[in-house]
């Protein structure tokens, strides 16, 4: 087995000890080496970060996983997930979207996600900038292949936003809700937004790219200064000084996995139920800022194609982009 292998399976079976230690003995047996070669191996985990404690008489024990955003992290918590089948990891990129798009022209397949710790051109909806600096955020992009029509590619962004409220909930115990077309909120905050690039040919999707933003461990002063809505970050949400990246950005890839999987098999109804069920707008009286326009109406849910619904007079609108807020 090629070392980075034994490595990965070493680290699984630290992971899933019982009561957190293995002994040199039965690590040993179970990857079929002597004990010094599984000594050298700890030994390079150790110089990547992860504290190994070695207990005589109980051996081994991983006390704690170094929290960096790289490929073979990334891989070995992935394992069996579609989503990051493939990862592709920047230091610095312009935009993981604006690369997620090249890789796609390039033939990279479905589940390839890619991550940067920070960007200098991140895109946000509308042609607005994603404030992108390093070492505090999640900026991530996974492409999908699913074969569907382009007028439904949209319902993808409306799987990625549920799947982020479902990790927000997993990892940090946060009530995250969503906010049409593409927000998260904590508290009334936005945390975090997704923005879905198409690929298409006239009938049928090449690719969807779903780039999510998620602030982390932004502080006050890292925020966007915008008047449009307030803005926050998980840390200070929470009050505590930071989240694991690394198991957030796992967690979102899995509750994608998760939800995309349901999505294939029985189409947008789950997802729409699960999004409306984590949106506080449905039902109540919203005015939708959209170009010019100021609408308003009760929100009735959205679309098949992800269109907003509003409600008032014996009928109903639907709203393709805005800005929408409660007035009741
Ligand atoms: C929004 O405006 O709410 C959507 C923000 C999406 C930001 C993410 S960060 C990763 C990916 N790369 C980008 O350039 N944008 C998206």
């Amino acid at each position: 087995m090629p070392t980075r292998e034994v490595r990965q399976h070493l680290l699984r079976l630290l992971r899933e000890a019982e009561d957190g230690h293995v002994s040199g003995a039965a690590l040993s047996r179970t990857l079929g080496m002597s004990r010094a070669a599984i000594w050298k191996q700890v030994e390079v985990l150790r110089s990547r970060g992860y504290r190994i404690e070695a207990v005589p008489s109980r051996g081994y024990r991983l006390v704690e996983e170094p929290d960096l955003l790289t490929e073979e992290l990334l891989r070995s918590h992935l394992e069996g997930c579609g989503i990051g089948e493939r990862v592709v990891c920047f230091d610095q990129t312009d935009s993981t979207n604006i690369q997620a798009l090249r890789l796609v022209e390039e033939g990279a397949e479905e589940g390839t996600v890619l991550i940067a710790d920070s960007q200098q051109a991140g895109k946000g909806r509308l042609g607005r900038a994603w404030v992108s600096p390093p070492g505090v955020n999640l900026y991530t992009s996974v492409i999908l292949r699913p074969d569907i029509p382009p007028w439904q590619a949209p319902q993808l962004t409306f799987v990625a936003a549920v799947a982020l409220v479902r990790a927000i909930e997993q990892v940090c115990g946060l009530s995250a809700r969503v906010k049409w077309p593409n927000d998260v909120l904590v508290d009334g905050a936005k945390v975090a937004g997704v923005l879905s690039e198409l690929l298409a040919d006239m009938d049928r999707v090449r690719a969807v790219i779903l780039g999510i933003g998620l602030n982390v461990n932004m502080t006050r002063e890292q925020l966007p200064e915008t008047l449009r809505y307030p803005a926050t970050s998980l840390a200070l949400a929470s009050g505590r000084a930071s989240w694991s990246r690394l198991r957030l950005a796992c967690a979102l890839y899995r509750q994608i996995d998760e939800l995309y999987r349901v999505y294939l098999d029985r189409g947008f109804e789950p997802v729409r139920l699960a999004w409306e069920a984590s949106c506080d707008l449905v039902g109540r009286q919203v005015q939708v800022a959209s170009g010019d326009d100021l609408l308003a109406g009760r929100c009735a849910g959205i679309d098949l194609d992800g269109a907003l619904l509003l409600s008032g007079g014996g009928a109903t609108k639907r709203v393709l982009a805005g800005d929408v807020r409660p007035v009741d």
